[in-house]
């Protein structure tokens, strides 16, 4: 079996399958108020073509997990049907979810009962108001609620993604961090990427991971985690009390923008209109669809991915890796339609 195979020497392990791009939230730095021209249904895969896209890169192409991302994917109606399927048929294959945890209370015991085994949750505040103006809907209950219900049905760890936004929440970090550690979810602060649908991202205004550290070791003390981070997004560190020393917790910060992690990348993409992104900044995309639907066999779908993962860019969609920096240009998809 020949994997997904970079001219840079990289090998994609990782599959991030976005299955709707339709969310019920309009977080600022992904969507527009207004949300977006929505995929229409023809346009997107169904769940036999979802199940057989993850049984071609697992039986062909060499991946080893699969992250399940939307929009939000609790919004698909099938989406227990579909881990079910891909679960069944590879029970060793790790099944997680980036979910913003609405609806996920209703969920959570049919979505672990058909084997996912791990999930993420979008949770930039725990200040109802705050939630409100980042994600312009006044719902941060419902996220709560989902959250308790996935570690009452055992799902562990459990992490948190936040995103600091200038004005917004940029003061919350450690009170965000006390929270999580109370409550025994994972926290990571993710830099602000350009992937918003207003193009109102600067470098010069976002939120940097030194800024992060910075307000955190205010209230905590922060120490390297001792485990190597391989080929994860996010640099982890123990958080102790400068009371009494002690370890009460860790955090994670994924510096997208100011510390990349282009060259240890092992993922690939597929959007929910079946294109392969080989980055989340590429400015092409490689159709599966059409090989989906015209009959071609697997091998022959697998080659189109292979193909398209060994253009995969070096770094951040292009040579360099400066996100913002002269010469940059932002994807047009927003992350919403990637999936994260
Ligand atoms: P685990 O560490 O396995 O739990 O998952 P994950 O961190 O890969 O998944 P999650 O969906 O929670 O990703 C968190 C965020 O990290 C993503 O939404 C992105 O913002 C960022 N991220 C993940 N992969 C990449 C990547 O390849 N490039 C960049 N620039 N950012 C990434
Ligand atoms: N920059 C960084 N992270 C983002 N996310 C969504 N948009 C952005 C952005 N522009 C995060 C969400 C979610 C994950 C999939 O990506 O918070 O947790
Ligand atoms: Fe990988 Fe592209 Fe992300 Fe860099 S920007 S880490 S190459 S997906």
């Amino acid at each position: 079996m020949t994997g997904l195979i970079d001219q840079f020497g990289r090998t994609a392990t990782d599959l991030r399958m976005s299955l709707i791009d339709k969310c019920n939230l309009r977080c600022r730095y992904c969507m527009p108020a207004e949300g977006l021209d929505w995929l229409k249904k023809n346009d997107m895969l169904t769940a036999d073509e979802v199940i057989r896209l993850a049984d071609i890169a697992i039986t062909h192409l060499g991946i080893e997990g699969i992250r399940f991302t939307g929009g939000e994917p609790l919004v698909r109606a099938d989406l227990v049907d579909i881990i079910r399927a891909v679960h069944s048929a590879h029970p060793q294959i790790e099944l997680a979810m980036t979910t913003n945890g609405i609806n996920l209370e209703k969920k959570i015991d049919d979505l672990v009962a058909a084997g996912l085994s791990r999930i993420n949750v979008s949770l930039d505040t725990v200040c109802p108001e705050t939630f409100a103006k980042i994600t312009r809907r006044d719902r941060l209950t419902k996220v709560l609620e989902g959250l308790h219900s996935a570690k009452a049905a055992g799902l562990d760890p459990i992490k948190i993604n936040a995103v600091l936004l200038r004005g917004l929440n940029d003061d919350q970090a450690a009170e965000l961090l006390t929270w999580t550690l109370e409550h025994g979810y994972q926290l990571r602060f993710i830099e602000q990427m350009p992937l918003d649908a207003d193009h109102n991202w600067t470098r010069d205004n976002m939120v940097t991971a030194a800024e992060i550290r910075e307000q955190i070791s205010q209230v905590y003390t922060l120490t390297p985690h001792e485990v190597p981070r391989g080929s994860a997004p996010a640099e982890l560190f123990d958080v102790k009390s400068q009371h009494t020393g002690k370890v009460l917790g860790t955090v994670g910060i994924i510096a997208s923008v100011t510390e990349p992690f282009c060259a240890a990348c092992t993922r690939t993409r597929i959007t929910a209109d079946a294109k392969v992104r080989s980055c989340l900044f590429s400015h092409t995309e490689t159709d599966l669809m059409e090989v989906l639907r015209d009959g071609s066999s697997d091998e022959v779908i697998a080659d189109a991915w292979r193909e398209a993962m060994w253009h995969k860019p070096k770094a951040h969609g292009q040579t360099t890796t400066g996100l913002g920096m002269p010469g940059f240009v932002q994807p047009e998809r927003t992350m919403s339609a990637i999936g994260g």
